[in-house]
């Protein structure tokens, strides 16, 4: 008896562990509860993203709005949604029907079926009625929640709004507010579309230390780490991937691509798939030959150094303020041991190698909404299901003495003795660009580094670049 109910025991056990996470329209109809009731004085209107023409019938690539995307889960353009509390249909979406013009051109597309069967919509309407609809809500309410834009659609809905408000009392809000306050917190089925972005995103730096080498473009390097995402099944990017070489390891944004990475430099790689909406945010720096050299690695350890102490200090209740102080503090021990500033207590010495604060939300956007204080004015503090990046950095380049002289004279300083005494040191770590970003999430006991398979620390970057592969280089 005892050992079948330890059977039954551990049958229970594994039941639970292998338990589907929730799923989509379960992620979607809850978020959708819990804004409802935060939104209870009318109806909230949103529009999608509008696609946009490059030229002739050719469009840009399309991305969903985030706020959309987060409440209805509908990546096409051209929709909107409704939310009415209290209405017996109270997730209401307009669409484009499905049509043989559209199939044949572009493919088939979602139509009022996508609508209610993928996105969970209890009622879906042909958008060609959507003013006579809202004509009438819009004449029942007295507060819409409702944010404009300047698409086409925005406008029109605004139109209809502006009417009614010249004939009688009508109060607009934004909903956005309430709808990033609950982007904040992720749910169980996010972070596993979060974490696979990632997943994805640690494959290809792990590709890209593999086929790296010297002699290659910085594109070259780019295109193997995109082509893992498509491989993996990641269909875009959250943000153009920065990849930099040398002197473009130190420029923070730089998406140019096309330097010739030399023996001896490093490569600084920041990447992000998204996937399914969701954004990855990964950084790690490799030197192109496989192998740190002594000032290189100096470098390196101290932004390894800082960036674990900002992990050490991840808990539930910390403000995320708080944690780009603790990794600045360590920054700027190592840049006053390398000579590089003179006194680490001084913001304006320490913000001429580290110009940001390096940590922000990560979601459905790569800067994802929220703040970084809450509406007290306070530290945003953190609590479980946050996921945000820990990005330290030191960046040495060419106009780094120039900003050294900027930020010196606008603190007051002596500017030609502060230059004296840093310059040799900027002279010796020049084209030093070192980042080194994961992303974290927050959890009841601490945090889970969801980045930790990309390799991260010096052993295992050079592990990982003397595991080469080779690749077909197109000449
Ligand atoms: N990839 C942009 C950032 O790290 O914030
Ligand atoms: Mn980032
Ligand atoms: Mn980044």
């Amino acid at each position: 008896m005892k050992s079948r109910s330890l059977m039954f025991s551990l049958l229970i056990l594994s039941m639970a562990a292998t338990l589907p996470a929730m799923d989509k329209l379960e992620s979607l109809k809850t978020r959708r509860q819990k804004l409802m009731p935060q939104l209870a004085s009318g109806p909230t209107i949103m529009v999608s993203g509008q696609s946009y023409l490059r030229n002739g019938d050719t469009a840009y690539p399309y991305r969903q709005n985030s706020n959309f995307l987060y409440l209805t889960g509908f990546s096409h353009s051209n929709a909107v949604c409704l939310l009415l509390p209290g209405n017996a249909a109270p997730f209401q979406m307009f669409v484009n029907p499905k049509n043989p013009q559209a199939t044949i051109w572009v493919g088939e597309q979602p139509g009022l079926e996508g609508a209610t069967d993928d996105c969970g919509a209890d009622a879906a309407f042909p958008l060609s009625g959507l003013s006579r609809h809202l004509k009438k809500i819009i004449a029942e309410a007295d507060t819409i929640y409702f944010s404009t834009g300047n698409d086409p659609i925005s406008k029109r809905i605004q139109r209809l709004i502006d009417r009614a408000k010249k004939k009688r009392d009508l109060t607009i809000l934004d909903p956005r507010p309430a709808i990033h306050a609950l982007r904040l917190l992720k749910d169980d089925y996010e972070i596993s579309l979060i974490q696979k972005a990632i997943d994805i995103t640690c494959e290809s730096q792990a590709e890209a230390m593999r086929m790296a080498r010297p002699g290659m473009t910085e594109n070259e390097i780019q295109a193997a780490i995109e082509y893992v995402y498509k491989k993996q099944g990641a269909l875009a990017h959250g943000f153009p991937s920065i990849v930099g070489s040398g002197p473009n390891s130190t420029v923070l944004h730089y998406e140019d691509g096309t330097r010739t990475v030399e023996d001896g430099d490093l490569v600084l790689m920041d990447i992000g798939a998204e996937y399914e909406g969701y954004s990855a945010d990964v950084t790690r720096t490799m030197p192109a030959n496989g192998r740190f050299t002594d000032d290189q690695r100096a470098i390196y350890e101290i932004v390894l150094a800082s960036a674990d102490a900002a992990f050490d200090s991840v808990k539930p209740g910390v403000g995320l303020l708080d944690i780009h102080k603790t990794s600045a503090k360590v920054i700027a021990q190592g840049l006053k041991r390398m000579g590089l500033i003179t006194d680490e207590a001084a913001a304006w010495q320490i913000n001429i190698f580290m110009m940001y604060n390096s940590n922000h939300w990560l979601g459905l956007d790569v800067h994802d909404v929220g703040g970084r204080r809450n509406t007290q004015g306070e530290p945003m503090p953190l609590e479980p299901g946050m996921v945000f990046t820990v990005e330290p950095g030191i960046y040495v380049g060419k106009a780094t003495l120039e900003l050294a002289r900027q930020r010196a004279r606008r603190a007051g300083a002596d500017v030609e003795a502060f230059i004296q005494v840093i310059e040799p040191a900027v002279k010796r770590y020049m084209n030093i660009g070192v980042r080194i970003e994961d992303d974290l999430l927050v959890t009841a006991e601490g945090y889970r580094n969801l980045s930790a398979a990309a390799p991260r620390t010096v052993a295992e970057v050079e592990a990982m670049m003397a595991r080469s592969t080779k690749h077909v280089i197109v000449k």
